[in-house]
């Protein structure tokens, strides 16, 4: 029978901060196990691997680093085989890590305002940037590659999660350079003949940022790779394809790199959002050398994206759906993450754009207001157009607070549901994974990775991904922390 996940309906907060920081605890341990506390059954037909990223380490042998987007990449791998489900958990090997879990202490600046013991006279001038391939994971060309976007991938062995190197790609990327952490998958590219590619960016900052586009065939070959100028500096984590472009939606920001170089704060703490400034969306068609080789630019009010649900072209439009905050909150170097007042932040919505490059017009409108993130949808529906939208989300209705829930959002007739994990529960990414012979868009499940405060500990949820009702509860011996990217691939690897 279906287990139903414990619904609360709180009168003042579905959480209390307390239970929330506990997802934000280092985990030092590395685990490889069958689970075997089990409520309901693991679907037969869900053959394959879930890989999921995400920082592991919020201290170095306890001192304290500043901001999770610092913490040390940790994989954590789920196979699903023949109706049983087992778990590991590896670091990935950096040379960061490796040098810091030697010396038992922070030897390496953040780029989110972790800083070496001493003050700034420890960390004026040091520009070293410590690659934490913490963001995402993917299998892509028979390799599973560990993500950050500042520098090149981390290749891990997917039977053994061993860290074997850094992926360069033939050449096409060269030593340090970035690589995107959010790669988007085609799965009918109408430039390779209906093969599936993989699209992903870098972005080099700058008075003229550089924004280089990179295609790969399912060999891990890189067939596509074109660079465009646009002008300001750009900070953008995400950005989303259509059949023929890449959608860039450049933050209203500025970046004063003084006080990271005097070492006073990190260089994501340098970074100002621009209240009065537009939001700046990027055009950039994916195939080189078109008719319409550059960067087409449209202006929007003020508005900061972390990530983008979808894009598509329909009727002469490009269509982009994202999810905006009103601004960017600062990050200071005296505060303290774990004590988050979300009540004080705005929170994280769906809209939909409507971007006409021939008359230059952009239309919005507000597709979802509760507090939401991380979205995930039907692989095969990536940059066409497509009916259901998985998020995580916020318990409550309105304002903003910690993702407990997950929302399915149902684009054509606007029905939403919802699957709340609160008041103990603290939900990450959903991913959506399709039955094979699926009878339609959302025949398939969700995937969760939740954390439960009451037990410190974590549990994987699959949920019917219809009506996000409960199949099947995996209790893991040990808490998991928030994560951040995922995939799930039809391989199985043990
Ligand atoms: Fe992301």
């Amino acid at each position: 029978m279906p287990t139903q996940e414990q619904e609360s309906i709180s009168t003042v907060k579905s959480y209390t901060r307390e239970d929330w920081q506990g997802g934000y605890t280092s985990l030092k341990e590395e685990y490889d196990y069958w689970i075997d506390d089990i409520e309901g059954e693991i679907p037969p037909e869900l053959e394959g691997t879930l890989f999921r990223n995400g920082p592991g380490l919020f201290d170095i042998n306890g001192q304290k680093i500043h901001h999770p987007f610092d913490g040390d990449g940790m994989i954590s791998r789920i196979t699903f085989t023949h109706g049983k489900a087992h778990y590991s958990n590896r670091f990935v090997r950096t040379e960061g890590y490796i040098q810091e879990q030697k010396a038992g202490k922070i030897l390496y600046r953040g780029v989110f305002g972790t800083q070496k013991r001493g003050g700034m006279l420890a960390n004026i001038f040091d520009f070293k940037i410590k690659n934490i391939a913490n963001t995402n994971i993917i299998y892509w060309g028979g390799k599973l590659l560990a993500l950050w976007e500042a520098a090149e991938p981390h290749i891990l062995d997917p039977n053994t999660l061993e860290t074997l190197g850094k992926e360069y790609f033939h050449g096409a990327l060269s030593e340090g350079e970035a690589f995107g952490a959010h790669p988007h998958f085609d799965s009918n590219c109408v430039r390779d003949d209906g093969n599936p590619c993989m699209v992903n960016f870098s972005i080099k900052p700058g008075v003229l940022t550089t924004i280089t586009i990179f295609e790969l065939d399912v060999s891990g070959k890189v067939i596509r790779k074109h660079a465009h100028k646009v002008p300001g500096f750009c900070f953008i984590h995400d950005f989303a394809i259509t059949e023929n472009y890449c959608i860039f939606f450049q933050n209203p920001v500025k970046f004063n790199p003084i006080p990271f170089a005097l070492g006073m704060r990190g260089a994501g703490e340098c970074i100002k959002f621009q209240t009065n400034q537009p939001t700046r969306i990027i055009v950039i068609p994916r195939q080189p050398n078109s008719m319409v080789d550059k960067a087409e630019i449209l202006e929007i009010q003020s508005g900061f994206v972390f990530h983008h649900a979808n894009a598509f072209e329909k009727n002469g439009e490009i269509i982009v759906d994202s999810i905006c905050y009103e601004n960017l909150p600062e990050v200071e170097p005296n505060s303290d993450f774990r004590q988050t007042d979300f009540a004080a932040l705005k929170p994280g919505q769906l809209w939909r754009f409507n971007l006409n490059l021939t008359d230059k017009i952009v239309n919005r409108e507000l597709i979802e207001s509760r507090s939401c993130e991380f979205p995930s949808l039907h692989p095969n529906k990536v940059g066409r157009e497509y009916r259901y939208l998985y998020m995580s989300a916020a318990h409550e209705e309105t304002g903003n607070a910690p993702l407990q829930a997950f929302v399915k959002v149902d684009l054509e007739t606007g029905k939403k549901i919802l699957w709340s994990a609160a008041p103990k529960g603290f939900t990450s990414e959903p991913i959506f994974v399709p039955r094979a012979n699926a009878a339609g868009e959302d025949d398939g499940w969700v995937l969760g990775l939740i954390y439960n405060s009451q037990h410190h500990r974590s549990h994987i949820i699959i949920l019917d991904a219809k009506d996000l009702t409960v199949v099947t509860k995996l209790h893991l011996q040990h808490h998991v922390p928030y994560g951040l990217h995922g995939n799930f691939v039809n391989q199985v690897f043990i």
